[in-house]
């Protein structure tokens, strides 16, 4: 699908209004503010799902009729697609998977596990989501391996000095790092990390999650070994995302998943795997969710750069608003935010923050965030988050503001 976000005015600026009508979810009474925990997709991803479904459904690379033909090309379309979104050198380097937890619990468990050992390090960073924490230290305990955290400065950002002090060289062998944290909303310099990893001899898996819909991925610039990211993140489809490796490293990759079509020849009492990526696709695949994949990568493509400073002004509208009112901190740093704030009322637990929220129409999330590491380390349990996509607009920041100080009364 090739068709243009609305949305640009004539002037080159931006305007939500005509984006919005993509959205028919946007309809309804609600300000959608809970991005990073699921975009909503526009009208061109629903119809090219649909479209496959109505035209060309069939089981992909297993079939010698033509719809199975069709939907193949359409499957190995979507990677060539996802190949090109993220700098890959070639399509063989992409695995469709569930979305990033797959792809992260796949290189963990189906590589690095077997790649440590006593004495071995892995490192994640203190701002992990629990997808890029638990797989890793799951695979160090399994192997007696240390997991080791990359701290954070009083700032809120990853204290580098500190990690490459501490990188063990020869003993490092891993390191996990979010390329945009789910609750602070920073962007870490994940070059500078490879960097330094490959220095030691280690390899490097970024999880790209929050980055893909705000920020240009380019795995090549970046110098990383794996990077995993989801659909439903970039304005795409729930169940279905993708996780690149350089070749040579998805080669040596043991599959997690046994089963039809990543085999090449099963004897009794043993099998052999088929080519990569297609060893990693144990079963039948989420073909829809492939096209719907590539649809929503055009669609975030076509996205006009002022798209991308709306959605930065709304945040630090929304950062401004809040640090600016008595009882609320703003987590993280306040300079180089990407499309969320998290913060916390005084007095007030974050989920009734987000209750009262709700009752005046205004989506946002609250809890742990799937980061309870980080929080232990802010000192809080949880936070509230409000994240934004180009379809939001400066009134629904004002209503945040005004509902958060609606709970602010109510509570304390
Ligand atoms: C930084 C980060 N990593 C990983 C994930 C997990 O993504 P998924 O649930 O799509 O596998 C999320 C989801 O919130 C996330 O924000």
């Amino acid at each position: 699908m090739s068709e243009r976000p609305e949305g640009e005015r004539q002037a080159g600026g931006f305007d939500p209004a005509l984006l919005r009508r993509q959205f028919a979810i946007l309809g309804r009474d609600v300000a959608w503010l809970d991005n990073a925990a699921t975009t909503q997709r526009p009208e061109p991803v629903l119809a090219a799902m649909n479209g496959f479904y109505r035209q060309h459904n069939a089981n992909t690379r297993r079939s010698v009729h033509r719809l199975g033909a069709e939907a193949t090309a359409a499957y190995e379309g979507a990677r060539a697609a996802v190949a090109k979104f993220v700098g890959a050198a070639a399509p063989e380097e992409v695995v469709f998977t569930a979305g990033t937890t797959a792809g992260i619990n796949t290189v963990a468990a189906g590589l690095a596990r077997w790649e440590i050992g006593p004495g071995d390090e892995v490192w994640v960073s203190a701002m992990e989501h629990h997808s890029n924490w638990v797989p890793w230290m799951k695979a160090a305990q399994a192997m007696g391996a240390a997991l080791r955290v990359i701290p954070l400065t009083p700032e809120g950002r990853l204290d580098l000095a500190s990690f490459r002090k501490r990188l063990g060289a020869h003993r490092t062998k891993w390191v996990a790092v979010a390329w945009v944290s789910n609750v602070l909303g920073v962007v870490n310099d994940v070059r500078a990390i490879c960097d330094a990893a490959h220095e030691s001899g280690a390899r490097v898996l970024v999880d790209g999650a929050q980055g893909v819909a705000h920020l240009r991925a380019d795995v090549a610039a970046m110098d990383c070994d794996f990077f995993a990211f989801s659909g439903h993140k970039m304005y795409g489809p729930m169940g279905i995302g993708a996780l690149w490796g350089r070749r040579a490293l998805l080669e040596q990759v043991e599959p997690l998943l046994y089963g039809g079509e990543m085999v090449s020849r099963v004897e009794d009492q043993a099998a052999t795997w088929a080519e990569v990526p297609h060893r990693f696709e144990g079963g039948t695949t989420n073909v829809a969710g492939a096209v719907g994949l590539a649809a929503a990568i055009d669609w975030v493509q076509a996205l006009p750069a002022a798209a991308h400073a709306h959605v930065a002004g709304l945040a630090r509208q929304a950062a401004e608003g809040l640090a600016a009112m008595k009882g609320v901190t703003v987590r993280g740093p306040a300079e180089g935010r990407v499309a969320l704030v998290s913060f916390s009322v005084e007095g007030v637990h974050s989920h009734d923050v987000a209750q009262v929220l709700d009752g005046r129409g205004i989506a946002v999330r609250a809890g742990h965030m799937c980061a309870q590491p980080l929080m232990r380390r802010l000192g809080i349990e949880s936070a509230a988050r409000a994240s934004f996509a180009p379809y939001n607009t400066p009134d629904e920041v004002r209503r945040l503001l005004e509902g958060v100080r609606a709970a602010q009364e109510l509570f304390t």
